[in-house]
């Protein structure tokens, strides 16, 4: 395996146990890990039992009879709206902040209490029973990280429309084949959001997904935020404040089944097309808040939470919406980026509003690295007593960082993994519990079970890497693919049947302790976002100018990795002086900026084996600026040759 190198590197002796004081305080005990293992479905019992309130409890804790399709809870009925903002409000804590927002122009702030939340889930929820939309109807969200984007998501949720959020960064075609595949009813957009100190389109590109096809879509709800100029269409398109303010704050709520479908997330997979991922309602909701509850030690009448995802991501579902609303939080949401106006401002935010637990990704921790340490130490982050860290792997320098420079060497880190399809955290210490040696997400969490095999299925022992399985259902785990059930299977049962394929390898340590190693399969991971290499080659050879192109991951210290695209251009091209150029900006237009190449090497082969399979570990070699492997597979061993000695002029 690849792997083997990496297991003899890794060695870590840190360790650092929690402090006493933490410990004494914590929400998640050693106990749960007994209760779990005891009785592993009595267990998710119990959660689903604190964390959620019921309209009508289940009697069935899963029906695993026809798998890979899992049913949790599912006689139960409950309405995720209710869970997250009505019962805080009728338990008496309506004046309690949901949201401190704090927009990317200076002193552009909103505190929105449950209370208010209430309403305006309420009076969206109105409007779009107005305009049609009923349980089952689909509606897509496509909106800068504003209040909005929540209470668009719960008032979703209210009325059992399955949400799809898709990234404000994605391009109009993206939108398009998203909302074409969910054949969504509704979009709900904005004018615009503020991104690098200036105000950046959105409806646009909505408009222009509605030109490319996204016939289904009726109605187009647009929050008014930049105030730029807009297109309109008189009858489709109407403004949030005109449609939804004019509507009652009253809204009595429909309990929904614990399997109905509660949102759709498209992700990236190995081939082309985009997985539309389903979760539903009520294992997804009991995860979401469990995990949230032990895993972020969450005390809601003292803390201050801030996760710095963006809700069009899985993160920003289960750690910005579910997860922190069901408990109560009161959290930070920040629209915009971390160097506007200047390099300080997460820090700064986290001193005006005391916050004590930060949820980040590693590409964010070694930019901070990069811009130094004086930075954040010009700012009072003593609030802060616990960091999380989410997207991809962390390695033990950021993580030694992390801790010392932002945590002040006090605050325990939780490196959690997990995917869109997992729907919640799977692998994380548990803060008040666990020693945590840096780089590593220690354990799966109680009531979740993982292993790691090698290539035959076999588990292999302590000190040894492989292919990360999770060997057991678990409740927010996805139910299929929107619409593909045979590709839900094909993709995550069958390379190793009756087990969940993660598509990560990971070594077990000497302690068992899991250490992730990265996607094994043609999914590339570019500061925490999944992108396939299938996906941008496919938007490379729509340009008229590409005849083959091949896409691979390459090691990039910031961002994880970064995409090197390997292109053979048409004849007629090859004068072209800007075509690199011109092909980044293609490849941001068809799926959108993040997509975007870090370099593109023109050459005139791409290394083939005899079957005509691009050998991606050759080019990989290449980008990495490695010594080329063994390459006697190769139908033509001296393309690689040319490839080396053509890179001088090809890359940007
Ligand atoms: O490769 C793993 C990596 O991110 C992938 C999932 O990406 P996505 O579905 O976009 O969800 C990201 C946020 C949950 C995984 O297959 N990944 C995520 N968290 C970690 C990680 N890799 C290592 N360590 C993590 N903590």
């Amino acid at each position: 395996m690849t792997h083997d190198a990496l297991e003899n590197l890794s060695h870590e002796d840190r360790s650092f146990p929690p402090s006493a004081e933490f410990a004494a305080q914590a929400n998640g005990t050693a106990e749960l890990y007994a209760a779990a293992k005891a009785d592993r479905l009595g267990f998710w019992a119990e959660q689903a039992e604190k964390f959620v309130s019921w309209d009508t409890p289940f009697t069935e804790v899963l029906d695993w009879s026809n798998p890979p399709f899992a049913r949790w809870f599912g006689d139960g009925e409950l309405n995720l709206a209710y869970n997250c903002v009505d019962r805080h409000v009728e338990a008496g804590y309506g004046d309690q902040v949901a949201i401190h927002w704090v927009g990317e122009p200076a002193d552009d702030t909103r505190a929105i209490t449950y209370a208010d939340l209430q309403a305006d889930v309420n009076r969206l929820a109105n409007a779009l029973t107005e305009l049609g939309v009923g349980k089952g109807d689909v509606v897509a969200i496509y909106l800068p990280m504003i209040p909005e984007a929540v209470a668009a998501m719960l008032a979703c949720a209210r009325l059992g429309a399955p949400h799809s959020v898709v990234f404000g960064g994605f391009s109009a075609e993206a939108l398009r084949s998203r909302i074409d595949d969910a054949q969504a009813k509704v979009v709900i957009t904005a004018d615009g959001g503020y991104r690098r100190g200036k105000p950046s389109a959105l409806k646009p590109i909505v408009d222009e997904a509605l030109e490319l096809g996204a016939e289904t879509i009726q109605s187009v709800i647009v929050v008014q935020r930049t105030g730029q100029d807009v297109g309109w269409v008189e009858g489709r398109d109407h403004w949030w404040h005109e449609l939804v303010a004019s509507q009652s704050p009253e809204h009595a709520y429909t309990p929904h089944n614990a399997e109905d479908t509660l949102f759709i997330l498209y992700t990236s997979g190995t081939t082309g097309k985009p997985k539309g991922i389903k979760h539903t309602s009520g294992g997804y909701l009991t995860q979401a808040a469990y995990t949230f509850n032990n895993v972020f030690d969450i005390k809601p009448d003292t803390d201050v939470y801030w996760c710095t995802a963006d809700v069009g991501w899985v993160t920003g579902h289960s750690y910005i919406v579910y997860g922190p609303l069901a408990n109560r939080a009161t959290q930070v949401m920040y629209e915009g980026t971390p160097d506007t106006p200047h390099k300080g401002r997460l820090w700064e935010i986290v001193q005006e509003y005391g916050v004590t637990i930060l949820y980040t990704a590693p590409t964010l921790i070694r930019t901070m690295m990069k811009w130094g340490r004086e930075i954040p130490a010009g700012y009072d982050l003593s609030s802060l007593r616990l960091l999380g860290s989410v997207g991809e792997p962390i390695n033990p320098e950021a993580w030694m960082w992390y801790r010392k420079v932002i945590g002040g060497d006090r605050c325990p880190i939780v490196d959690t993994w997990w995917q869109t399809e997992t729907g919640a955290i799977m692998i994380s210490p548990l803060p008040g519990v666990t020693a945590t040696k840096p780089g590593s997400a220690q354990v799966a969490l109680p009531g979740i079970a993982v292993d790691v095999l090698d290539d035959q299925g076999v588990a292999v022992p302590d000190g040894h890497g492989g292919y990360l399985v999770l060997t057991e259902p678990w409740p927010a785990m996805l139910r299929s693919i929107w619409g593909d059930d045979q590709r839900f299977v094909d993709t995550y049962w069958a390379r190793f049947p009756g087990q969940y394929f993660a598509g990560d390898g990971a070594k077990k340590d000497e302690d068992g302790d899991l250490w992730l190693l990265g996607r094994v399969d043609d999914v590339m991971n570019v500061s925490g976002h999944r992108i396939s290499t299938t996906e941008v080659e496919s938007a490379l050879v729509s340009h008229e100018a590409v005849a083959e192109a091949a896409v691979v991951g390459a090691a990039d210290e910031m961002t994880g990795q970064g995409i090197v695209a390997f292109v053979i251009l048409r004849s007629h091209a090859a004068a072209d002086p800007d075509i690199v150029t011109h092909l980044r900006n293609h490849v941001a237009k068809e799926i959108g900026p993040i997509a975007k190449p870090r370099q593109i090497l023109v050459v005139a082969e791409l290394p083939k084996t005899r079957s005509g399979k691009i050998m991606r570990r050759l080019l990989r070699d290449v980008a990495e600026n490695r010594e080329v492997g063994d390459v006697s597979t190769l139908a033509d061993s001296s393309v690689m040759d040319f490839i080396k000695t053509g890179l001088s002029g090809g890359g940007e």
